[in-house]
């Protein structure tokens, strides 16, 4: 009964497993899904099933992806809250230092903050690549997309959300649904450190990639 009200959601994936913990009638199901909502109509539905008689005692946990306050607040609300993480670039020429060197390895990303953004750097063997990580279709995070290097042409990411394909190079987008492209800064490393800055307010006498 369970199976079948669950298929009607296909966007929640149900994980049942049996026999768990001390006795063998204990079980866990293990819910994982992006939308609140189809989550909770699905839920609301299995607590009417006939079956849902023979339960002795829910326990419920929720989990989820720990993030800082900061981007918590950026993911809910965007820009007119993240100031709350704003520091004033313009009296560093543009340049404002990220991250250390030693933080982002070889094929690694990471999320950081330039001003009130949230940029995603990416080190792709061993070139930094700053770009705006908020995908302009819907805020998808793109640090935590695949990247892929194709023959021939520039390395991509895709948003993990909708599958929208962006240059790293350029942040032109590529594919998917995303109606435009996304910033791309400039990177330079310095005494350990990564620093990054928009492409219009570089200083001539900064050397930057
Ligand atoms: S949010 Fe990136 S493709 Fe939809």
């Amino acid at each position: 009964e369970h199976i079948r009200i669950g298929r009607k959601y296909p966007d929640i994936k149900l994980n049942t497993t049996y026999s768990y913990g001390i006795d063998d009638q204990e079980f866990v199901v293990a819910f994982e899904g992006d939308n609140p909502h189809d989550f909770v109509d699905l839920v609301q539905e299995l607590r009417l099933t006939e079956a849902s008689m023979y339960t002795l005692q829910d326990t419920p946990m929720h989990i989820c992806l720990a993030k800082p306050l900061p981007e918590m607040l950026d993911t809910l609300g965007g820009q007119p809250i993240a100031h709350l993480v704003e520091e004033d670039v313009t009296e560093l020429g543009g340049w404002l230092q990220v991250a250390r060197v030693e933080d982002l390895p070889l094929g690694e990303t990471r999320l950081v903050y330039y001003g009130r953004e949230q940029i995603g750097l990416f080190n792709i063997e061993g070139t930094i690549y700053a770009l705006n990580n908020r995908c302009p279709h819907a805020r998808g995070p793109l640090h935590e997309g695949e990247v892929s290097c194709p023959a021939g042409a520039d390395p991509q990411v895709r948003c993990p959300w909708h599958e929208a394909y962006f240059s790293l190079e350029s942040g032109q987008v590529l594919g998917g649904p995303s109606p435009r492209g996304v910033e791309t800064f400039q990177v330079k490393t310095e005494d350990g450190y990564i620093h990054i800055a928009r492409r219009e307010t570089i200083e001539e006498t900064m050397p930057a990639r």
